[in-house]
């Protein structure tokens, strides 16, 4: 390849991500199937972004406001960013630089959802969970058919009216990957 134009960088990022997913329910029933194309070890190699911090510039804005372009397609009203909210998922997020693994904060106190992906943004993590529209029921706020809240769940949190408040958190595993935790919690 001659020339590496920025978008054909992107473009061969965006192929590379690998992006899954989980969900637990509000609020501590739910726990989302591991995906099976988990990464688990092996996405070393590259550079971090952010030099091991995890946040970059605009992040918390790029997260509340790709919610909240979901739900205004849904004519549900916008979440705002809680701080609170944002340290517990940034502290998740950072304890699994290590194992890097999907698995849940067992707090049971908010709604959480996980995502890892490989150089993956807040808007990786919302359009991967919104790739459950399909299978999300709008009427009844659950999954289609009878499948199970798992298989939805991360929609069915960026769409539930009684949401009002998210906080995230993005952190650098130390293979390479993203680690991202959102927190969801009602007035
Ligand atoms: C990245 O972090 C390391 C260790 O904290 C530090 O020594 C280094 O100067 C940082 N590099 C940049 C470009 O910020
Ligand atoms: C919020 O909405 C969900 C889904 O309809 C419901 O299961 C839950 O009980 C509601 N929570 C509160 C605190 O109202």
């Amino acid at each position: 390849m001659a020339v590496a134009t920025p978008l054909l960088l992107f473009l061969l990022l965006a192929a590379l991500t690998l992006a899954v997913a989980v969900a637990r329910g509000y609020p501590a029933d739910v726990v989302l199937n591991p995906p099976s194309e988990a990464p688990t070890a092996g996405m070393g190699g590259l550079v971090s972004a952010t030099n091991g911090t995890g946040a970059y510039k605009g992040m918390a804005r790029e997260f509340v406001d790709g919610h909240n372009k979901v739900r205004a397609r849904y004519g549900v009203a916008p979440m705002r960013w809680d701080n609170k909210l944002a340290r517990q998922a940034r502290r998740w997020s950072n304890g699994m630089r290590g194992e890097c693994v999907l698995r849940h904060s067992g707090g049971g106190r908010y709604a959480e959802s996980l995502f890892i992906g490989r150089i993956a943004s807040a808007s990786d993590a919302i359009n991967k969970w919104s790739t459950e529209e399909g299978i999300f029921d709008r009427q009844t706020g659950k999954c289609t058919g009878a499948l199970d809240f798992h298989h939805c769940g991360h929609f069915a949190f960026i769409v539930r009216p009684n949401f009002s408040r998210v906080g995230c958190g993005r952190a650098e595993c130390f293979n390479g990957g993203v680690f991202i935790t959102c927190n969801y919690y009602h007035d």
